[in-house]
């Protein structure tokens, strides 16, 4: 296992690239849920710096608080209810530019300006959704989008297949 996922890498492309190799050797051989997802949230903080980073999972028909790095957040979200519940109702990831322009956003820092939630899906079925938030407008574009997309499917194979 990598310690450190400091990386100098500056083209952000570049960088989730080199974050995923890594990543797959941090998490081979372990399918414990909420150890993995604790050292994905740990690992994608140390190399993007993102300003809160977390996972909700389905839990008897909403969301619950999972593994998260970053202030404290709320612990439960309905099915079709904010940037999260909209991301587990539609199996779609939601880039959100402006949190404020998203209807019925849940504001659990009123630090939090821009948002992307990814589901993790295995046949069709939404088991848990990541959710990372940045203080700046417009973090997050179609690059992270792909890329955390990769990083959904691959926990999803391991965790949830
Ligand atoms: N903003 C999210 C809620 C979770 S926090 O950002 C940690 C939402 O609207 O679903």
């Amino acid at each position: 296992m990598e310690a450190s996922f400091k990386t100098k890498v500056e083209d952000k492309e570049k960088k989730y690239l080199e974050f995923i190799r890594q990543f797959k050797g941090l998490i081979e051989g372990e399918n414990e849920e909420i150890s993995v997802l604790a050292n994905t949230c740990a690992a994608l903080r140390e190399a993007f710096g993102f300003f809160w980073i977390g996972f909700y999972l389905v839990r008897n028909e909403q969301l619950i608080l999972g593994p998260f790095q970053g202030s404290v957040a709320c612990y439960r979200i309905a099915k079709g209810r904010g940037v999260c519940g909209t991301a587990w109702a539609t199996a779609q990831t939601q880039v959100v530019p402006d949190v404020e322009a998203f209807p019925g956003h849940i504001a659990c820092s009123s630090e939090s300006r821009s948002e992307i939630v990814v589901p993790l899906i295995t046949n069709r079925k939404v088991h848990a959704v990541l959710d990372i938030d940045s203080n700046e407008l417009a973090t997050f574009d179609q690059v992270d989008k792909n890329y955390l997309e990769e990083i959904a499917r691959i926990l999803s194979k391991i965790l949830y297949e």
